[in-house]
């Protein structure tokens, strides 16, 4: 097949979460479809390239403080494409022996990745247990504590109670000292980012908004470490950036034995 070809079948792709994410931030890993769709969402939201980056600066502080807490070996659930500050970066600045996995259910980001050269594995979070199985033959130890990293990944997920499910499933099949660390777009009612929503979910798939009490649910059983269910401008930040109305949550929670409360991890 010549090249031609292949550039015509991914100029008329449908637009992926994945790649639509990547054109919103710059990256190149995308498609005619991609951009166009993104270009419309920027027109009706222009502040979400914005938004995106800010997510990605609380994941990378995320990362940095599960590493600094001890933990070696880096789970991301539904990584995306390869974009500059992603996991492994951070770890070979903080914890150069740390492992770090990448998993998504598009082939296209499993591909990516692996031609990066990182450890990608091709899964689907809504069945976690298979998912941990198939990052367990790439060489995850599941006797040995995990950081889990989901952003910007449960919001494709429609119910909220299978979240829940998914996330307790994650605790159980990880040892104690485990780390999640997650993201979940924020129920919001300002006008235009309705009709960007609808836009995406129309174009790509689901995309839920959640309230911060149903997102501080997700975490029974997990510690729920300071500042609990926050904006992602908020989360850790010595100056946190007030933010009212936030357009997203960003958390993170510990996997500790019953009963046991430590002093706070990575402080
Ligand atoms: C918006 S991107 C988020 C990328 C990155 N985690 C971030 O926060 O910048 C969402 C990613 O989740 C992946 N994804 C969506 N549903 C998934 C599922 N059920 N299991 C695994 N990955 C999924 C998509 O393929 C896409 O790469």
């Amino acid at each position: 097949m010549s090249g031609r070809r292949i550039a015509m079948v991914g100029a008329d792709a449908l637009p992926s979460a994945a790649r639509v994410h990547n054109a919103l931030l710059g990256g190149a890993r995308n498609y005619r479809s991609d951009r166009e769709l993104a270009r419309q969402l920027l027109a009706l939201s222009p502040t979400l390239a914005d938004r995106l980056c800010a997510r990605r600066a609380f994941a990378g502080r995320a990362v940095r403080w599960m590493l600094v807490a001890g933990i070696r070996q880096v789970v991301d659930i539904g990584a995306g494409l390869p974009v500059p500050g992603d996991a492994h970066e951070i770890a070979a600045d903080a914890a150069p022996d740390a492992h770090v996995l990448y998993i998504d259910n598009d082939p296209v980001v499993v591909a990516a990745r692996l031609i990066h050269g990182s450890v990608s594995v091709h899964a689907d979070v809504r069945n976690p247990r298979c998912l941990l199985r198939s990052a367990a033959v790439r060489g995850l130890d599941l006797q040995r504590p995990v950081g889990l990293l989901l952003t910007g990944v449960l919001d494709h997920i429609k119910d909220s109670y299978e979240v829940a499910q998914i996330l307790n499933q994650l605790r159980t099949a990880t040892p104690y000292g485990s780390v999640l660390v997650l993201s979940a777009y924020a129920d919001n009612d300002e006008e235009k980012t309705r009709e960007a929503v609808n836009l995406y979910r129309s174009r790509v798939g689901p995309l839920i908004g959640r309230a911060r009490d149903e997102v501080a649910s997700w975490f029974a059983g997990w510690e729920l470490v300071a500042p609990g269910v926050s904006s992602p401008q908020s989360w850790r930040l010595q100056s946190p950036v007030p933010d009212a109305h936030p357009w997203e949550w960003a958390a993170a929670g510990l996997n500790l034995p019953p009963g046991h409360r430590v002093a706070e991890a990575g402080t």
